[in-house]
Parts: structure tokens; sequence; C-alpha cells
């Protein structure tokens, strides 16, 4: 029996004060974005590339940062030199718009590359405008896939057996999943080597962490004994609010060194990027929001 992943005692928040234990005391929470950080090389240059680690972004709580962070995390780790593929495993597409790309205009996607052996990975992969950062689209179709598969031999291995012959050309490959923990989801995790968990830092957020938890700890059972959970990010990040403040102290008291050092802030740049169809580390190269993303690329590189 392996170690719980966490101690999900650590995660109660906003119950009902106990008779038997003193209230704490909120106004003495300390900001813990500023907690001590870890040393984190510059990243060195690479002579050559591969193969690829696989990250699967990964909440099934919608609206957490997820296909933000797999945008902005991938062009920060293309500007150190790694080669980057996105994967938009999400029948939203939103990926696909935050890099420019109109997702109903295409006629292939991940989704004809899952469903059709004849279609390859040559005929789907778009170069995006970052150097070094590719994508595979997806569009409303996938959403079809999750139906279809279910009667596939194989059906939690599709994504892995497509991405397969991607992995000696990248260094990293970043899944955004849906918000839900469905067979699209269970895809990615079962082909990832690591899952990164972006976490809003508010109350909410932390209930479905237990449950995300849950998943993983059975993908690791039967699909995958080798996923590890890279890293907690938290996301939308407001150092003035107490309420934030305390959400966070609670993620760290329950995961401790999981949690990145790296935080992100609530900033309306990001927003603002995905109508400009870039990465903040292009639209706005030198903002706070740019240089959290790629201090989180040097601790992936690191982890
Ligand atoms: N740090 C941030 N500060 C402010 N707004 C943000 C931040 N990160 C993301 N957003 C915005 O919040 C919204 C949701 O973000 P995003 O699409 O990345 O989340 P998601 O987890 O992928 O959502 P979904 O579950 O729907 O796929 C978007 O409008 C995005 O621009
Ligand atoms: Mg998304």
């Amino acid at each position: 029996m392996s170690a719980p992943l966490f101690d999900a005692e650590s995660l109660r928040m906003g119950e009902p004060a106990r008779p038997d234990v003193a209230a704490p005391v909120v106004a003495e929470v300390p900001d813990p974005s500023s907690r001590p950080h870890r040393e984190i090389p510059t990243p060195a240059p690479l002579s050559g590339h591969g193969p690829a680690t696989v990250l699967a972004m990964c909440n099934q709580k919608g609206g957490v940062g997820k296909t933000t962070s797999t945008i902005n995390l991938g062009a920060a780790l293309a500007e150190y030199g790694r080669k980057v593929l996105l994967v938009d495993f999400d029948p939203q597409g939103a990926l696909s718009v935050g890099l420019g790309v109109q997702p109903h205009e295409l006629d292939t996607t991940i989704y004809n590359l899952i469903m059709e052996r004849r279609v390859t990975l040559d005929d789907v992969v778009l170069r995006t405008g970052v150097e070094g950062l590719d994508l595979l689209p997806s569009n409303i179709d996938l959403s079809a896939a999750e139906v279809q598969l279910v009667s596939e031999v194989g059906r939690e291995q599709t994504l892995g057996r497509v991405l397969a012959p991607a992995l000696p050309h990248y260094d990293f490959v970043l899944v955004d999943c849906q918000p839900s923990l469905g067979l699209l989801t269970v895809n990615a995790l079962a082909c990832a080597h690591g899952v990164l968990i972006p976490l809003e830092c508010e109350y909410f957020s932390l209930r479905g962490v237990a449950l995300l938890m849950d998943t993983i700890e059975k993908v690791q059972d039967r699909l995958n004994p080798d996923l590890e959970i890279t890293g907690i990010l938290a996301t939308m990040y407001d150092p003035r609010t107490l309420h934030t403040r305390e959400v966070m102290a609670r993620v760290v008291e329950a995961f401790g060194d999981l949690v990145f050092d790296t935080v992100i802030n609530r900033t309306v740049r990001f927003p603002e990027t995905t109508v400009a169809g870039e990465p903040i580390t292009k639209w706005a190269s030198r903002s706070q929001g740019a240089e959290a993303y790629r201090a989180l690329a040097r601790e992936v590189i690191a982890r």
C-alpha cells in the first residue's frame, strides 16, 4: 500500500469550528507565496532534443488556468530552447484559440489523429508564432471521441499511441485537459510522465482536489505506474486578499514541496493574451505574468 498522496485533513476549510479548538487568528496568515524559494538554476542549453517528458495539465474544475498555463509554460520552455508540443485535448479548442488558430476552420485535428488510422501526426501538427512551439489543435469534433472510444480496444491508451512517434523530437509535450475526469483526461494521464495541477486560490478549488488525487491514484494502479505529480501550481493568486493567502497556506500544508514556488498572480493581462492569440511571453514579454511562467519553466525543467 503506497503512502497517501496528501494530507486530506489539511484541506478542510470553512467548516464549523470545533469548540475544543481555538479559532485561528486569520490576520496572522502570512503571504505563503513569499515563503523561501528553492534554488533553481538557469536551464542549460541543449545540444539535441528528446525524448519528451509528457505532462498532463489537469484539474476537473473549470476555469482554473489549465489552458493559460499550457500556453505560457509551453512558450517559456521554448524560450529556454526546449522543443515543445502542445496538445489541445479539450473539444472547446481554447488552447488553439489562444494561439491564434480558429478551430472551426480546421479539417484535421487531434480527433482525426486518434480516430483515423491513416491520419499521421504530420497531417495535424501546426507551427505557432513561437519558435520551437508546435500545436496539435482540436475542435468540437473531439467531443464525439469520448463516446466513440468507449467501444475501442485499448481505449485508455489511444492518445499515448498516437503521440509516441512525436516523443523523440520534442523535449516536452503538454496536454491541455478538459475540465472533467472522463475518458479523454484518463487518456492523458495514462500516457503522461507527470501531472501538473493548476489550482485557483479559492475555497471551492480545494474540494475537488481529493477527487482528482483519487483518479490519479487509480491511473497509477491500473494503467500507468510511473505517473507522478510534477507539481501543483497556484493560479489567480491575489496576495492582497486574506482568503487567497489562507487557501494557499492550506495547499502548502497539504502538499508541501509538490507546490511550485512560483505562483501566478491574478491579472487582466491573461484574458488580454487570449484575445491577442499569443502567449504572454510574447504579448507582454517583460510583464510579471511572463516572468512568472519563465520561473515556472525553470522549476519544471529542474524537476
Ligand atoms: N492568472 C490569471 N489572472 C487572471 N485571469 C486569468 C488568469 N489565468 C487565466 N485567466 C483567465 O481565466 C479564464 C479561465 O482560464 P483558462 O481558460 O486558462 O482556464 P481552464 O482551466 O483552461 O478552463 P477550462 O476548465 O474551461 O478549460 C480565462 O478567461 C483566462 O484568460
Ligand atoms: Mg481550458
